[in-house]
């Protein structure tokens, strides 16, 4: 078993002879990295490893594509394959296949040989390490089957680099235990969601529904069983838990995310910035080990605003952001949210909410990881990224009022069509946002996520159209400006086609910079993996811009798989980058506790 100071000391040809296999066929990639040296961690040589794949020629890169057999293919009939193959193959039971299963992935094998040129890959051992089913891998292969021939090719080189990596914890007999651990976590709590969606094997977790409040006494018993010296749900339904320092009466460093979310979402959103810092605590308190300062871990019980239109409402409690009209939204099914949270049994008074509000004072400040929900770290090929600001975001419900009229009769210049003049504002909010802010170079986005026409008929021009709209931006003056012509449009579209329309703002979140000095903790914490540091902005809204307005905050990004998909059931992540997650956030503890000492 190589260590690094081996891997470091050794002459080329011994070097990529130790790390024979790593890459299929392929020791030019290990030569190539040899001229990097000195690592400092196994994640850095990791990293050489890909960044000679990505710096090769095109050419060089489809032969090492193409160095790979086909999954449950020829070479694995002929039992040719390599070592390392054959164990992938064999582990994710590919050498198992039914006929229908063997006969699926032969035909699977033409037709993606056919159009795009190259063998398949998939890293068969998945993100866990612990080997895909038959039935994902055949899922998988279907779905990419229909990818872009670029995006596939890149996919493949990411997959490559997967089946390097776990080659290599074994060369190295490493395993990601941190990793495994908070990746274990986010699948176990992903068995609790909401009817409607468990049945269909989808994530949905609204607040305080049954698999909400599973959710959170799950999380509570977590907390404890991990060391943590207090874990309760409060009045609003996050799950605190207090890890005290050596001075239970020390400042506390706030953390964690939301275990809320989307309808038919992802296992990692929130979570696993709940997961990370309770597997430090777990393992301070298997230490014995006290900080000079407390760590309070929140699980945040509504950040999506799915069941009901406040968002933030979990993280909101804790500034004293609590909106008391909350109290009396209604879901789909008419239930008041403070009926929710009675029937959740909490209290539901404002007072017994407004007790949550914590005292700045008695805070360092706030950190939260994330995953990114986006395709940066994805295409840089980086496991971590440094926030250096979330969007500013606005919100709103509308709703346009047109005349509903017989659809065959009417004729198309007297029509008062309510979905027609959503539909035009849609492509305006596309257009509009599509464009960069002249004066600060400020960046947009601008999405159009519901439009439905109620209790519409096929043969009915709508006479309502409701639709929400979700506008951001990196400062608050580009986002602002973004809504004005956004709802000017809205005006001139109903004015132009004699229409009617309500818009309300639901939501209205402030660009978020992180704090200087937090966001310098986490980019020494990368760099005490000997990681290169990608500092970058967060599109999506995350807690942190709540306890922006209380204290100073800072933000942390693992890449996602899957191109970075999120609020998709899709999302994922690897143990192995979730592992250097939960070794960034204790070196950023370790940091901190050597400036308060
Ligand atoms: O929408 C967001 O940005 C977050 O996922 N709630
Ligand atoms: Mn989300
Ligand atoms: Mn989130």
């Amino acid at each position: 078993m190589p260590t690094l100071a081996q891997i470091n000391a050794a002459g080329a040809d011994e070097f990529v002879a130790l790390l024979a296999g790593t890459y299929e066929h392929s020791p030019w990639i290990a030569r190539a990295a040899a001229a990097r040296r000195p690592f400092a961690s196994l994640a850095q040589l990791k990293h050489a490893l890909v960044r000679a794949v990505r710096e090769a020629p095109r050419e060089a890169q489809l032969g090492l594509i193409r160095a790979h057999p086909e999954l449950a293919g020829k070479a694995m009939v002929s039992q040719s394959l390599t070592a390392e193959s054959t164990n992938e193959q064999t582990a994710s039971g590919l050498t198992a296949c039914s006929a229908e299963e063997f006969a699926r992935l032969q035909q699977l094998n033409a037709d993606y040989n056919a159009k795009f040129g190259w063998p398949f890959i998939l890293a068969v051992r998945g993100p866990r390490g612990a080997g895909l089913t038959r039935d994902q891998i055949i899922a998988t292969f279907e779905r990419r089957l229909h990818s872009r021939p670029d995006l596939e090719f890149a996919e493949c080189l990411r997959h490559i680099d997967r089946i390097a990596e776990l080659r290599l914890n074994d060369k190295f007999g490493v395993e990601p235990a941190l990793g495994n651990q908070v990746w274990d976590w986010c699948e176990q709590l992903a068995v609790h969601s909401d009817p409607g969606y468990l049945e269909r094997g989808e994530l949905t977790v609204t607040y305080l529904t049954e698999a909400h409040q599973a959710c959170a006494r799950q999380i509570e018993a977590w907390m404890r069983e991990c060391g943590f010296d207090e874990a309760r749900v409060d009045a609003v339904g996050n799950v605190v838990g207090v890890y005290h320092g050596a001075d239970p009466s020390s400042k506390r460093l706030l953390t964690g995310s939301h275990f809320d979310t989307v309808r038919n979402g992802g296992k990692y959103d929130g979570r696993l910035g709940i997961f990370v810092p309770m597997a430090c605590v777990q393992q301070l308190a298997r230490a014995g080990r006290r900080l000079p300062f407390g760590l309070e871990v929140v699980g945040f019980a509504e950040e999506e605003g799915q069941r009901y239109p406040a968002t933030f409402l979990g993280s909101g409690a804790l500034v004293g952001g609590f909106d008391p009209a909350w109290m009396t939204q209604l879901d789909a099914d008419g239930i008041a949210l403070a009926d929710a949270m009675r029937a959740a049994g909490h209290p539901a008074t404002l007072d017994a909410i407004a007790a949550l509000r914590r005292d700045p004072a008695r805070y360092l400040g706030f950190v939260e990881v994330h995953i990114e929900q986006g395709p940066v770290l994805n295409e840089i090929d980086l496991p971590l990224g440094i926030v250096t600001s979330i969007n500013g975001s606005l919100r709103y419900l509308g709703e346009v009022q047109g005349v509903a009229s017989h659809a065959g009769t009417t004729p198309m210049d007297r029509r008062r069509d309510a979905a027609t003049a959503v539909a035009e504002l849609a492509l305006y909010v596309e257009k509009r946002a599509g464009r960069v802010d002249g004066n600060s170079g400020g960046s947009c986005v601008g999405t159009v996520g519901q439009l439905e026409v109620p209790n519409g008929s096929i043969n009915v021009v709508p006479g309502r159209c409701r639709f929400s709209l979700d506008l951001r931006s990196t400062t608050n003056p580009v986002r602002d400006a973004l809504a004005a012509d956004v709802r000017a449009e809205l005006a001139a579209i109903c004015e132009r086609r004699g229409l009617n329309f309500t818009l309300t703002e639901i939501m209205r979140a402030s660009a978020a910079p992180s704090a200087p000095a937090w966001q310098q903790r986490w980019e020494r914490a990368v760099e005490s993996l000997a990681l290169p540091l990608h500092r970058m902005p967060s599109g999506a809204g995350h807690d942190a811009m709540k306890l922006h307005e209380a204290m100073p905050q800072a933000m942390l990004f693992v890449r996602g798989l899957n191109g970075g998909i999120s609020h998709n059931p899709l999302e994922s992540s690897t143990s192995d980058d979730i592992d250097l997650s939960v070794r960034a956030f204790a070196a950023l503890l370790d940091d901190l506790a050597r400036e308060q000492a």
